[in-house]
């Protein structure tokens, strides 16, 4: 029997995908925040969800390892998007990436000036790629997560993270200064399941596109 795999985070991206998968007819069995299990079986036989961090879904459906899934644009920008289809913007997990900075701090000036900055991120290509394009030098600091503690404590002048609330910026006294990309999740594909079986997968991809076609008509 042909099987299926899709490759999702936990958390919101799997809460949100929720309603798009069963538009496609797929249900998991489990809740991943419940379950300790890696991968889930659903209500159709032979299709089953894996459930991997989310900067990890491109490695697992370009390898072909799952043959669907699910990520921020933020992911699939740093990782580049080699050997991904990306058919569907999702329009789940809806946030901007965002410059902040400690609140008083003179971003203006420093644009102005064309002063060399220290930017601590988790999205080292994407930064690099934003402030060479308005000419900035900008020194990039790998960081894991926490990212809003750097200009604190003076590892950083400025991050680039993702905001969506606004409320981690407002409880450590940081300030958006500029917009780097609006970001949203969306349905990745491995190109060669998608034409060696494409019979499973183009009704998956399909139905999912006209679930978020008929949420925007609704909304
Ligand atoms: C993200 C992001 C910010 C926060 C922004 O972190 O990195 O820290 O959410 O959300 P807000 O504007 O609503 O406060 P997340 O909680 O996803 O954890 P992470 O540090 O592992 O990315």
């Amino acid at each position: 029997m042909t099987t299926l795999t899709l490759a999702l985070s936990k958390g919101r991206i799997f809460d949100e995908t929720l309603p798009l998968l069963a538009a496609a007819g797929i249900r998991p069995a489990e809740d991943p925040e419940t379950s300790r299990k890696l991968i889930i079986g659903t209500n159709r036989a032979g299709v089953s969800v894996v459930i991997v961090r989310a900067s990890d879904v491109p490695t697992y459906v370009q390898y072909g390892a799952a043959d669907l899934g699910v990520a921020g644009k933020d992911v699939l920008l740093e990782h580049g998007g080699e050997g991904l289809y990306q058919p569907v913007d999702l329009e789940i997990g809806r946030c901007r990436m965002a410059v902040a900075t400690r609140r008083g701090y003179d971003w203006a000036g420093t644009v102005q000036r064309g002063a060399r900055i220290r930017v601590a991120t988790k999205y080292v290509k994407t930064a690099r790629e934003f402030f060479a394009g308005k000419g900035m030098h900008a020194d990039l600091i790998k960081l894991y997560g926490s990212m809003e503690l750097a200009p604190l404590v003076g590892l950083a002048d400025v991050i680039v993270d993702l905001v969506s609330t606004g409320n981690t910026l407002k409880a450590n006294d940081l300030v958006a200064v500029e917009d780097v990309m609006p970001i949203s999740s969306r349905l990745v594909v491995n190109p060669a399941a998608l034409k060696l079986k494409r019979d499973l997968v183009l009704p998956v991809v399909e139905a999912i596109a006209a679930a978020v076609a008929n949420r925007r008509v609704t909304a």
